[in-house]
């Protein structure tokens, strides 16, 4: 069985924010957009943390593109996926799997299934956070899934990178500077203290935008957990005939 394609895709300021210090993150041109919702389009899930949906309160559905919806999966250890979020609103149409450790509370859980969201548990092994290598084994085996699309925020990022369970980056450098401490950025959790140990990339292509003075950076992640350095099978290639340019 062929393993599935993980897909980082970002949009971030030149000093590498994804968000302000106040969560606002709408930082990409419509441009740019239409390419994230075809990146949307050739998925068959995108993935999100929850601190993402809290923030953002994304749909993550095709609508600057032409498509079909993906799947929605959010990792959220407690299942704080609020019920009145536009996903959980659109879950009886578009799937979407909520992944939750043991410490989720049943209540959050019902609510959640009721608004037509599969829950699925997924042991921490006492760590307290999603075990992100047994969610995408579980994905494997049960869904039939083949390309997600991760779409942040940071600490998904690091946990994903860290883990080599990410293929791919797509990021687009947008032509800003945001500042901030505090600001989240691309990749966060605890890093490496040495330079060296830093996860390497390969570029693939680099793609700018004239108009809007954006760069769409596409990189390979040279080596994964999973011994693989990706194979050109990724999304960006399925992508690159239908984007604007
Ligand atoms: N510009 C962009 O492209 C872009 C894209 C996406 C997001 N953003 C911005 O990024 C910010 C959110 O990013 P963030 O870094 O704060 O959070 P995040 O990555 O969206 O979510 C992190 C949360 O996910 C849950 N989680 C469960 N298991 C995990 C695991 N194994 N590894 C990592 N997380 C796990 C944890 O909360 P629990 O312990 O409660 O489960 C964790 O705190 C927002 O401001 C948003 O606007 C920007």
């Amino acid at each position: 069985m062929p393993m599935m394609k993980v897909t980082i895709s970002a949009a971030m300021t030149v000093d590498g924010k994804i968000s302000t210090a106040a969560s606002d993150s709408a930082l990409s041109s419509r441009q740019d957009l239409r390419r994230v919702h075809a990146l949307r389009a050739a998925s068959d899930a995108v993935m999100v943390g929850i601190s993402t949906v809290l923030a953002d309160d994304p749909r993550l559905t095709v609508r600057l593109a032409k498509g079909r919806n993906p799947a929605r999966i959010i990792v959220d250890s407690t299942c704080r996926t609020p019920p009145q979020s536009r996903i959980l609103r659109t879950a009886r149409k578009i799937r979407t799997i909520i992944a939750v450790t043991e410490k989720a509370p049943a209540a959050n859980i019902v609510a959640a299934e009721r608004a037509g969201a599969q829950v699925v548990t997924i042991n921490s092994g006492g760590k307290g956070q999603v075990d992100l290598n047994a969610l995408f084994a579980r994905l494997e085996k049960e869904t039939g899934f083949r390309k997600i699309l991760v779409e942040g925020g940071g600490e998904l990022n690091w946990s994903l990178l860290r883990l080599g369970l990410a293929d791919e980056l797509v990021v687009t450098v947008a032509p800003r500077i945001a500042g901030g401490r505090l600001a989240t950025t691309l990749v966060e959790g605890d890093g490496f203290d040495a330079m060296s140990e830093g996860i390497k990339l390969k570029l693939i292509e680099a793609d700018c935008l004239e108009e809007t003075g954006e760069v769409v950076l596409h990189y390979r992640v040279a080596r994964n957990r999973r011994g693989r350095g990706g194979d050109g099978g990724g999304l960006f290639n399925a992508c690159r005939g239908t984007e604007s340019r």
